[in-house]
C-alpha cells in the first residue's frame, strides 16, 4: 500500500497568484499541488493536498489524518503565529509535520517572525516561493524513509 503524505494549505492561499503577487508571486496553487503531485510520485509517496482557510476545519483535517498519513507538510498561513489549537492537534497527530512557508517570514512585519508550529515541527522551510512546498515534501519523505530503516 502507498505510503500517505498530507499536505494542508491554510488560509487565504486560496488567493494565490492574485493576492499581494510581490510577496507571494504569480504561481497559483493549483500550480503548487500540480509540482507537489509530480514529485511525490518521482519520491513514491502518495501526497493528498487540501486548502482550508478555517482553523477548527484544520484541527479536524489533522484529527483525522491519524493512521491515514505517514506525514504533514503545513503552511498554516497567518495561523502560524498564533494557533496553540493547531499546534495541538499537529503535536497530538504524533508523525512528523513540516512548516512551510511561501515567503520568508523574519525578513516580514515583526508579528510573522514567531511561529507558535515550529517548535513542534521537525522544520520549518521557509521563503522559497513554491520550492518550499517542494522542499518540505523531499523533507518529510528524507525522514519517513530513514525512520522505516531505524
Ligand atoms: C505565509 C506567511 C504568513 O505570515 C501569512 O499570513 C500567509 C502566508 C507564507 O506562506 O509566506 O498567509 O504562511
Amino acid at each position: 500500500m502507498a505510503r500517505k503524505i498530507l499536505v494542508i494549505h491554510g488560509p487565504n492561499l486560496d488567493l494565490l497568484g492574485k493576492r499581494q503577487t510581490d510577496v507571494y508571486g504569480k504561481t497559483t496553487l493549483e500550480d503548487i499541488d500540480k509540482e507537489l503531485l509530480l514529485l511525490a510520485k518521482e519520491l513514491k509517496f502518495d501526497v493528498e493536498t487540501v486548502q482550508i482557510n478555517g482553523e477548527g476545519e484544520i484541527v479536524e483535517a489533522i484529527n483525522r489524518s491519524k493512521g491515514e498519513f505517514e506525514g504533514i507538510v503545513i503552511n498554516p498561513g497567518a495561523y502560524t503565529h498564533y494557533s496553540v489549537a493547531i499546534r495541538d492537534s499537529l503535536s497530538a497527530a504524533s508523525i512528523p509535520v513540516v512548516e512551510v512557508h511561501l515567503s520568508n517570514i523574519y525578513s516580514r512585519e515583526e508579528f510573522r517572525h514567531r511561529s507558535v508550529i515550529a517548535p513542534i515541527a521537525q522544520g520549518q522551510i521557509s521563503g522559497f516561493g513554491k520550492d518550499s512546498y517542494l522542499l518540505g515534501l523531499r523533507a518529510i519523505s528524507t525522514i519517513l524513509n530513514s525512520s522505516r530503516t531505524k
